[in-house]
C-alpha cells in the first residue's frame, strides 16, 4: 500500500461536493484511506478528485471498494442507436462522449444539455454510485451540476410530504438528453419503473425526494393533471440553486457521487468541440419509502 492516509476535504459549496486532496487513485488504497473516503462522501455526496491520471482498470479497482461494479445498461433494440457507442467494449464502463467516428458515436449520451436525472432511475436497482473521469473537454460548457436531494426533501411543504406519503412514481428512459418521454401509449417496449417518490437512504436512513425532471413521469394513482403540477413543483424544489453544486471540469478530473441523494444535469456545451469522460457504476438495490 502506498497511498497517503491523511487525506484532506475541503468543501466546494453549502450545498454538496467537496474536494479530497492527498490521494493518488493510480495506486492501491488502504482500508482506513478507503474509509476517510467514505466518510467524506457521506457528508458531501459528490467528491472531486483533481489531476489524476489513471487507466480503464484503475479506475474501475477504485470504484470496486465501494461496492459490485455496475453493467452498463443495455437499452432495448428500438432504442439502441441512441444510447450505444463503437468503442464501448468493456461491460462496466461506458465513454460520455459526443465524439464520432466515421459518422458513428463513440460512445453515449452526445452533445448538448442534459436534464437532471439519476443514473438507471428507470431500473428496478438504481445504481448506488457513479465514476466519472475527464479525458477531453471543450473550451467552455458541459459543466456538471449536482442537487442535494436530502435538502430538497426537506424542502417539501409538511402537506404534499402527507399527501404523497407512500406513493410510488413512474421513471422511464427513452435515452433522451433534455425531453421527457412519451408515455401516452403503450410502454411496455421502453425501460421503466416505479419507486417511492421519498425513499429511505439505505445507508444513512435519511429521506431523500428521489424523482427528476428526466425520468420521472408521472405519480401512481394520481389524476395526469394533478400529477403533473405536483411533479413541476417537485422539479422545482429538486432544482433551486441553493441545492446545487455546480462543477466546471478540469483535465484529470475524477468525481463520484451517490445516485440515491442527488441528481445532476449537464450543462450546454460546443458541438463541434470534442468532450470524453469515463464512467463507471456500482450496482444498487431496491429502494424503500
Ligand atoms: C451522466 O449523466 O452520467 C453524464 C453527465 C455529464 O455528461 O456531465
Amino acid at each position: 500500500m502506498h497511498d497517503v492516509i491523511d487525506i484532506a476535504v475541503a468543501p466546494l459549496s453549502s450545498a454538496c461536493g467537496a474536494e479530497i486532496k492527498g490521494v493518488d487513485l493510480t495506486k492501491e488504497l488502504s482500508e482506513p484511506t478507503v474509509r476517510a473516503i467514505k466518510q467524506a462522501w457521506g457528508k458531501h455526496l459528490v467528491l472531486v478528485f483533481r489531476g489524476q491520471s489513471i487507466t480503464q482498470d484503475q479506475q474501475l479497482r477504485f470504484a470496486s471498494y465501494f461496492g459490485d461494479l455496475g453493467n452498463r445498461r443495455k437499452a432495448p433494440e428500438q432504442l439502441r442507436s441512441r444510447a450505444e457507442g463503437i468503442r464501448q467494449d468493456n461491460e462496466k464502463v461506458l465513454l460520455v462522449s459526443n465524439i464520432k467516428v466515421d459518422g458513428q458515436p463513440i460512445g453515449a449520451f452526445g452533445e448538448g444539455e442534459f436534464w437532471f436525472h439519476i443514473d438507471s432511475g428507470y431500473t428496478p436497482r438504481p445504481y448506488k454510485y457513479t465514476f466519472l473521469y475527464a479525458l477531453e473537454l471543450p473550451s467552455s460548457g458541459g459543466n456538471t451540476m449536482f442537487s442535494n436531494m436530502y435538502m430538497a426533501y426537506d424542502a417539501v411543504p409538511p402537506s404534499l410530504k402527507e399527501k404523497l406519503k407512500g406513493k410510488k412514481a413512474l421513471h422511464i428512459h427513452e435515452y433522451k438528453r433534455a425531453e421527457k418521454a412519451d408515455v401516452s401509449g403503450d410502454i411496455s417496449h421502453i425501460p421503466h419503473h416505479y419507486h417511492p417518490v421519498f425513499i429511505t437512504h439505505p445507508d444513512t436512513g435519511r429521506k431523500t425526494l428521489f424523482v427528476d425532471r428526466l425520468m420521472t413521469s408521472r405519480i401512481e394513482g394520481v389524476d395526469a393533471r394533478e400529477s403533473d403540477a405536483i411533479l413541476e413543483q417537485l422539479y422545482a424544489i429538486g432544482e433551486r440553486r441553493e441545492f446545487i453544486y455546480e462543477h466546471v471540469w478540469q483535465l484529470g478530473d475524477f468525481l463520484m457521487w451517490d445516485n440515491r441523494c442527488t441528481i445532476h444535469a449537464r450543462t450546454d456545451f460546443p458541438k463541434e468541440e470534442p468532450r470524453l469522460l469515463r464512467r463507471c457504476t456500482v450496482e444498487g438495490e431496491p429502494l424503500h419509502e
